[in-house]
């Protein structure tokens, strides 16, 4: 896993030059040669390959990223209804109109098969999204955000160094070999936001990871969303091509994070499983309460909540949309409810006293805004950095009835949208959004062993231990009762 090396920059860039020079895309001013972005029209779409194309050597690969979030940037239903918002707006006001396909769109963009936003003159690639073809014909990237990624459409594919003793041609196209593709930096072209005119920063995982001690130790997004490790490396023993040699190691392509939502809607349920798997492993909970209280006492409840496997901030990305909170439930002896914070009403509205994790962008009025082009300043961000925790703060009356000893719940809960947008954005009833439990209290211990299988297997086996003392001590309590 190499780290991301600001020192190679340089080299980078003459790398990035003689790649330019090559492909035409160059610029002389004053002796100086500047490689740019591809631009709007740069190339044809039929330049491009569609990734069914691939399939035929890589089909492993091909079957991970298909259903992924990246294979859908571009036909996402909420990423659509959101930008033909924004469409509306840029006429108006004179913002560029391919600034969100650019990243959702990619090859659409330098095609210039958009305009018109309405997309009926994009080709079946451009469909694709983030596709296969795009990635790896990335020569260099000239930074962090709004993608500003060189690219160079053709029979060379570009990639990792593979360890090709010497063997850079492949059956069906050439090879090039560049360490951009194992570092973070290649994911930040796209994954930090800013705005388009007041350059405001509206999402920044990238920088959040590289502030993070996960990219003091050299722990890539590769390492975690290309690996099957969900919160750092493993490795994946195989082949890259159906044609090519055993490695020890090959990158997945199934890109997940957090999105169940949307990947339930479009029926790609082991993308959206996988995404479960993800916020499952990010964040663990400790509860301080007493056991015992005497009626009329104040209670007071103290819930730990840390970012224990993400990354970056939780949550991260577009984070004006996502919503995290924490339910918590104390009861006593018997089961009544002493105390209830952070639930949702019949319309699945979260009661307005809740912390919610999340970033709060606002308009040139100062009211908060959930269109980030309308976005002018940061209003709040409260989310838990990497490896960080937050403490919330609850406390109650003991009542005359209540039975010692006190029992307390708590359920952390993400979801990809407010309940409320989604309505507002397709009419009630159109969708309803999945509430997620990322982590609960009490609960058995976690381990912290990567890897799907021996996390899946593990955890299991904790389960049903779990399953069978809570049972048992189940039982004891009732023939106590008796
Ligand atoms: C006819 C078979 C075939 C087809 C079709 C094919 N490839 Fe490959 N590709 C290979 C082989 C073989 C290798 C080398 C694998 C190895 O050495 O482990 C390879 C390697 C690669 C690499 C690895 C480079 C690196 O160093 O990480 C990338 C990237 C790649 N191909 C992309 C693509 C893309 C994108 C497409 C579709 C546009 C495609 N390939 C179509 C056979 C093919
Ligand atoms: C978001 C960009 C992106 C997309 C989309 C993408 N790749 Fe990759 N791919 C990468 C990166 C980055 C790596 C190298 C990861 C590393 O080395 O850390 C990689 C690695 C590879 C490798 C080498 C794997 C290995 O470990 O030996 C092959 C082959 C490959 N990709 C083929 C494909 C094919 C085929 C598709 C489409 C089905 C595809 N890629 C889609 C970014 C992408
Ligand atoms: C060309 C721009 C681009 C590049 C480069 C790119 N991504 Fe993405 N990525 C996107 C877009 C756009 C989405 C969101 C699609 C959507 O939700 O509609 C996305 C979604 C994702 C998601 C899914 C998020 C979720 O909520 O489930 C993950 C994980 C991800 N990317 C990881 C990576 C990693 C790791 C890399 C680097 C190897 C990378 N991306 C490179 C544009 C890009
Ligand atoms: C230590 C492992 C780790 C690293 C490193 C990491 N991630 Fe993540 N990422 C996760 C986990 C776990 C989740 C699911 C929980 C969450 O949403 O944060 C996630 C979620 C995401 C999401 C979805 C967020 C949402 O709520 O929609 C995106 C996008 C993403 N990561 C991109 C990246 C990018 C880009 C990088 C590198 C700059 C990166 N990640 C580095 C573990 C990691
Ligand atoms: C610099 C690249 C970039 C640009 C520009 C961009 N996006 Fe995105 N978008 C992303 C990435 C990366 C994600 C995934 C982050 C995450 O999962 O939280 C995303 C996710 C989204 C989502 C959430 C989709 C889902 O399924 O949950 C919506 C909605 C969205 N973008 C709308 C827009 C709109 C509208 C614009 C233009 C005003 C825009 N984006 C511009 C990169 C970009």
């Amino acid at each position: 896993m190499t780290k991301d090396k600001g020192k190679n920059r340089g080299i980078n860039k003459e790398i990035a030059c003689l790649a330019a020079f090559a492909s035409g895309l160059l610029l002389l001013a004053g002796g100086f040669v500047i490689a740019e972005q591809s631009k709007t029209g740069a190339f044809a779409s039929a330049e491009f390959s569609k990734s069914r194309l691939c399939s035929t050597c890589h089909g492993n690969i091909f079957g991970q990223w298909d259903g992924s979030m990246h294979s859908k940037a571009n036909e996402d239903f909420f990423y659509q209804a959101m930008l033909q918002e924004y469409v509306k707006a840029a006429e108006n006001e004179s913002l560029p109109q391919t600034f969100c396909s650019r990243c959702h769109t990619p090859i659409g963009v330098v095609s210039e098969e958009l305009p018109p936003m309405d997309g009926s003159r994009l080709s079946e690639v451009s469909k694709e999204g983030v596709q296969c073809d795009f990635c790896h014909v990335v020569v260099e990237s000239e930074g962090i955000g709004n993608a500003p990624y060189i690219l160079e459409p053709g029979n060379t594919k570009w990639g990792r160094a593979l360890e090709t003793s010497g063997k850079k041609r492949a059956s069906a196209h050439e090879i090039k070999g560049y360490e951009l593709y194992e570092e973070a930096r290649y994911c930040g072209m796209c994954h930090n936001i800013y705005h388009p005119e007041n350059n405001l920063t509206l999402a920044a995982t990238y920088t959040e990871w590289n502030e993070s001690s996960y990219a003091e130790a050299g722990v890539s997004c590769q390492a975690c969303h290309m690996t099957p490790g969900i919160i750092g490396f493993a490795a994946n023993p195989g082949k890259a091509a159906s044609n090519g040699p055993e490695r020890e190691h090959i990158y997945t392509h199934f890109f997940v994070g957090a999105n169940a939502f949307v990947t339930a809607v479009l029926g790609e349920s082991r993308h959206e499983k996988r995404a479960l798997e993800f916020l499952k492993q990010a964040a663990s909970l400790s509860v301080r309460a007493p056991e015992t209280a005497k009626a009329g006492e104040r209670v007071d409840v103290e819930v730990e909540i840390t970012n224990s496997g993400a990354g970056h901030m939780l949550p991260t990305g577009v984070t004006e949309e996502r919503e995290l909170w924490l339910e918590l439930r104390v009861k006593d002896a018997e089961g009544r409810v002493l105390y209830h914070s952070g639930s949702l009403d019949e319309k699945g509205r979260l009661e307005p006293e809740t912390t919610v994790y999340r970033t709060v962008f606002a308009d040139s009025e100062g009211k908060p805004t959930k269109k980030i082009w309308e976005a002018e300043s940061l209003l709040s961000d409260n989310r838990i950095s990497p490896k960080a925790s937050v403490l919330e703060k609850h406390s109650f009356i003991m009542p005359e009835s209540a039975l010692n000893p006190i029992r307390v719940e708590a359920s952390l809960y993400y979801r990809s949208a407010s309940q409320e947008h989604i309505d507002s954005l397709f009419g009630k009833g159109s969708y309803t959004v999945p509430v997620i439990e990322m982590a609960a209290y009490p609960e058995a211990e976690k381990t912290s062993i990567p890897g799907f299988g021996a996390l899946e297997g593990l955890g299991a086996v904790l389960g049903l231990l779990y399953l069978r003392l809570s049972n048992w001590k189940k039982e004891d309590e009732k023939s106590r009762k008796k």
